[in-house]
């Protein structure tokens, strides 16, 4: 028996990314599965739906034609609730499903009898490395970022000397040196910048220098246990959060291009930047707040909005991969295509979901017409 797998076309304003590629799709086709791509699901990012056709896919001509009798569905965002009717009852949908952004979504999964495994949430365990999504999109996003930032600025990044006039190296500070913190340093420096970065964990001073940038941290008792069990920051004192305010006011004035990346699991951005400290840095200085969809670290910072405040542009992207769209998507559907393999069960061509497993237990969401993950359910 051969399982119907489709991959959906987002709908979201301005998801330019598929939960697919042409590999992924050959793979999925060895795997067993018989793969349909709702018609033009790639275009906007470069992936045809031609190239779909002969990697072994069906075109569906559309959503209705894509969900029949699908018992995998694989999307970027999740179906939207209305979309729902067409969908065969226990077919399991993958997506970042921001859960607990989307709760009336999610009920709407259980409703239609979904199984919907929200992609974020799968745990940061070494098994799990290769379905890390977190991971893929924010690598991505940290380099776009710098791009976006070197886009708004109107000097150059690297040192130039030329019969004209020799042009100072641009001075770049990333805020957070998580995934997203270390591409931004790394493709700064390859552009040509100085590179200092800061955070409070104390674990990343050696990445970052390993990058060859500077460490700018307040390094007191609290930052030596500033990092969680999962090696996340935990939220700071007021009175850490007053020497680092102290230090970043120090910092930022010299610098021309600030990349903030600062999240903190659960909780809204730690916010690093203030009105005050963007006051005194230079005319056309760029901030790029990649955290503001979680409140912004820099005040002032808007979703999806360019803003000039004194001088200074803030630029506040709201889905940065999807500006590399083309790579998002092929690095998303190889987190996907890792995800199921081990849920496929050769001899009998069916998807076992192995219920005590800690990968499935973390990231299913809905089953059998109810919430069933813990947080989400105690969120209720
Ligand atoms: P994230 O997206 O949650 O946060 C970004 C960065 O902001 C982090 O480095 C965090 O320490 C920093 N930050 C938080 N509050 C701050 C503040 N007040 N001031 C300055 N910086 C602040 O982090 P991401 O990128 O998800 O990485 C989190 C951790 O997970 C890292 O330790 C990373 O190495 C680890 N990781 C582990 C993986 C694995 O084992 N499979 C895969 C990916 C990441």
């Amino acid at each position: 028996m051969t399982l119907k797998l489709c991959i959906v076309k987002e709908t979201t304003a301005d998801e330019k990314r598929v939960a697919a590629s042409p590999e992924s799709v050959k793979k999925l086709t060895a795997l067993g599965f018989d793969v349909h791509v709702e018609k033009g699901a790639g275009t906007a990012a470069s992936l045809t739906d031609s190239a779909f056709r002969e990697a072994g896919a069906t075109i569906a001509e559309n959503l209705a034609k894509a969900l029949a009798d699908a018992e995998v569905i694989l999307s970027v965002r999740g179906l939207d609730a209305d979309s729902l009717d067409g969908v065969k009852a226990g077919a399991l949908m993958l997506g970042l499903l921001n859960p607990f952004g989307e709760k009336p979504r999610i009920e709407a999964y259980a409703k239609a009898g979904i199984r919907a495994v929200a992609l974020e949430l799968v745990p940061r365990i070494t098994r799990a490395q290769s379905m890390d999504v977190l991971s893929s999109q924010a690598n991505l996003a940290g380099y776009k970022a710098v791009l976006e930032g070197a886009r708004f600025f109107t000097r150059a990044f690297p040192m130039m000397m030329t019969a004209a006039g020799t042009i100072a190296p641009a001075r770049v500070l990333v805020m957070g040196a998580g995934v997203a913190g270390l591409q931004a340093i790394a493709t700064a420096r390859r552009l040509g910048a100085i590179v200092s970065a800061t955070d409070v964990r104390l674990a990343a001073k050696e990445q970052v220098e390993s990058l060859g940038a500077k460490f700018v941290m307040v390094d007191d008792d609290e930052a030596k246990n500033a990092e969680t069990e999962g090696g996340y920051a935990k939220e700071m004192s007021d009175a850490y959060k007053q020497k680092q305010a102290a230090l970043i006011a120090e910092t930022i004035k010299k610098q021309d291009i600030v990349i903030t990346t600062a999240l903190i699991p659960g909780r809204p951005a730690p916010k690093l930047v203030s009105a005050e400290m963007l006051a005194t840095m230079k005319p056309g200085s760029v901030i790029v707040d990649m955290a503001v969809e979680m409140g912004g670290n820099c005040e002032g910072s808007k979703p999806g909005e360019i803003i000039h405040k004194d001088g200074v542009i803030l630029v506040g992207h709201r889905n940065l991969p999807s500006l590399v769209a083309t790579d998002a998507s092929t690095l998303y559907a190889k987190n996907l295509l890792n995800y199921l393999t081990p849920l496929v069960d050769q001899e009998g061509g069916a998807l076992k979901l192995d219920q005590e497993d800690e990968i499935i237990r973390a990231s299913l969401v809905t089953q059998d017409g109810e919430i069933i993950h813990p947080q989400l359910k105690s969120a209720a």
